[in-house]
């Protein structure tokens, strides 16, 4: 049997991935997070139990599962402070789930790696593979064949046409397209509503239609 799950942050995402996980069935017994103004609130209708350490001290990693409610802030990738703190848990045991919508579609000819998320209405096609740890957010396409790396997060709406890549730690911004065949390095920031037409080495943050690196015209 599934073992109940605890949130890790209480934020926008969390209610989200929360959401996600009651409507697949799962048993949540709450969130944690460090701002002590939030502690013994209510968050969607489950508690704020407390910080981390203070609420995984009082369970056992094989009585609990955990579920990475951060969404992509403070930097990307492995940097970023969603990979950091799963990490770190992990290191002392704890398992984080993968959270799979039932309104998401998953071919059955597609490969997820560990404690990656896929939300409402999100699709992934036949030939695609998603990463460790990474998001493909509310409504996002994951077309045929395209290959996401660890740590991304395809926010909501975006769509990855047939055959592309999307190195680690990379964001694609809300609704911004890559066109088929297009691959981008490791820690992109893609730009809502940017369509790439061309390659990124990485590294960089692409906007516009068609994109080009921030800050040139
Ligand atoms: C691209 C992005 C990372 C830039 O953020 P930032 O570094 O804080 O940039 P700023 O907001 O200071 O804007 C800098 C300039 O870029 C422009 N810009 C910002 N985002 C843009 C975008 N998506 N497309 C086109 N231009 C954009 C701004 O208008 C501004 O132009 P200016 O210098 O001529 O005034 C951010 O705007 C973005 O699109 N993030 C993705 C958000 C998202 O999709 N979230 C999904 C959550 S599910």
């Amino acid at each position: 049997m599934s073992l109940p799950i605890i949130v890790v942050g209480a934020g926008g995402h969390a209610a989200v991935v929360v959401d996600a996980l009651l409507e697949a069935g799962a048993k949540v017994l709450g969130f944690t997070d460090p701002d002590l103004h939030l502690h013994g609130t209510q968050r969607i209708g489950l508690p704020v139990l407390g910080s981390d350490d203070e609420v995984l001290g009082q369970f056992a990693p094989d009585r609990v599962s955990l579920a990475n409610g951060l969404g992509f802030v403070n930097g990307s990738g492995q940097r970023s402070l969603r990979a950091v703190v799963q990490l770190r848990l992990e290191a002392r045991g704890w398992q984080f789930v993968s959270v799979i919508h039932p309104l998401a579609h998953v071919s059955s000819r597609a490969k997820l790696g560990a404690s990656c998320q896929i939300l409402a209405g999100a699709h992934v096609q036949a030939g695609a593979s998603v990463g460790t740890g990474t998001i493909v957010n509310t409504g996002a396409i994951v077309e045929h064949d395209s290959i996401v790396g660890h740590w991304c997060h395809l926010a909501t709406r975006s769509t990855l046409c047939g055959h592309c890549r999307v190195g680690d730690g990379s964001l694609v911004g809300a609704g911004a397209v890559l066109r088929q065949g297009v691959a981008i390095g490791k820690n992109t920031v893609v730009g809502a509503g940017a369509v790439l037409v061309r390659d990124s080495a990485g590294e960089e943050t692409l906007c516009g239609v068609p994109a080009r690196p921030l800050g040139t015209k």
